[in-house]
């Protein structure tokens, strides 16, 4: 089983510093998000990643205090992260018959991966969808979507950003990875962050990941230094939506290892921050849409997991507390 650990080689490059052009209130405090700027030895990776190949060893799946009702737990191949995810197989959403008291959401990422079946998702269940894309690739294929515009854009530019949000009710992102050697996990999360205050969008949903914040324990160690660079951008990210935007209605959800499958509907959120395990994108989609709706998860940080699947990183026999949507 391979771990799917973001895209490692973009991972080597150097985290860039912060924008701060337009917030007084990030630059307030930037001397201290200076501080967080890791700096990532491609040696020191190369070596984890072999320790990490050799030390790995399958566990089968936690238990939950949720009942799982999954007998045959999905031996999932975790995948190479580098295929768009509109290749990901959808199966029917328990999320998608439901109405949102939120009309016309904006989602940042949703070209691929759990951001592509996000946007998918919300056209099934009949919301209305900005899509944040950078490739007229992206734009083509989302505009087919039913309820999806898709506007073209860079998560880097912070006026084009607010301007793509502008009319919708609710923000999504989903950002992620590297440009170059500007890291977009902080700054342009920041920046729909900073559009949403801007703007008045009250309800944001932030992805970020597992060994973020308060769950970095959860991280074996080796596996918190493979991905500390794009840990720490994220958690930058997640420490100014909950310092600076206390207005905000927030959910920061934290999704363990992805991987690209059917979802299982068997995934779960937690406020356990010392869990970690595996999700597949459509599930971690699913969920991130019940959050949406779910007045419980509002200034909340919920880590998500698939108890009823294998993974690698996962404390065998671990009890996990389900929070209740
Ligand atoms: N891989 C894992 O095991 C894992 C575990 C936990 C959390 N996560 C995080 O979960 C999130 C979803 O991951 P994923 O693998 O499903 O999706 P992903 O492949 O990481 O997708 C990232 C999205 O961000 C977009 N993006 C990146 N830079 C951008 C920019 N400057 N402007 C506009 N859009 C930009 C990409 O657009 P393009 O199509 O234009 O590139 C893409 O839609 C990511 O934040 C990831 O870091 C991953």
């Amino acid at each position: 089983m391979k771990l799917d650990t973001y895209n490692i080689t973009s991972m080597m490059a150097t985290t860039s510093s912060s924008s701060s052009s337009s917030s007084s209130r990030r630059s307030s405090s930037s001397s201290r998000r200076q501080l967080l700027e890791p700096l990532c030895s491609p040696v020191l990776v190369v070596i984890t990643i072999l320790v990490l190949s050799v030390v790995t060893v399958p566990i089968n799946g936690y238990i939950s205090s949720r009942p799982i009702t999954t007998t045959a737990f999905a031996r999932s191949k975790l995948d190479g992260r580098t295929s768009s995810t509109s290749s990901l197989l959808m199966s029917s959403s328990s999320s998608s018959s439901s109405s949102s008291k939120y009309k016309k959401i904006f989602v940042a990422g949703g070209s691929k991966g759990v951001g592509h079946a996000i946007v998918t998702k919300l056209s099934e269940r009949g919301t209305e969808v900005v899509a944040l894309v950078r490739s007229e690739k992206s734009k083509k294929e989302l505009d087919k979507i039913d309820g999806v515009t898709a506007i073209l854009g860079d998560a880097f530019d912070q006026k084009g950003v607010e301007n793509a949000m502008d009319g919708c009710d609710a923000a999504i992102t989903t950002l992620g990875g590297t440009t170059g050697d500007r890291r977009v996990d902080y700054e342009g999360n920041n920046n729909v962050i900073e559009s949403a205050g801007i703007l008045g969008v009250q309800r944001i949903i932030l992805l970020t990941s597992i060994g973020c914040g308060s769950s970095k324990e959860a991280a074996p160690p080796a596996v918190f230094e493979v991905l500390k660079d794009v840990l720490e951008a994220k958690e930058k990210a997640e420490n100014i939506l909950m310092d600076y935007y206390t207005n905000s209605n927030w959910s920061i959800i934290r999704p363990g290892g992805l991987v690209s499958e059917v979802m299982t509907g068997q995934a779960i959120l937690t406020e356990d921050n010392k869990t970690i395990g595996s999700i597949h994108r459509e599930d971690v989609a699913d969920l991130v849409i019940k959050v949406l709706d779910s007045t419980n998860t509002e200034r909340k940080i919920l880590s998500a997991v698939d108890p009823s699947i294998t993974s690698s990183v996962a404390v065998e026999g671990k009890v996990i507390p389900a929070f209740e949507l």
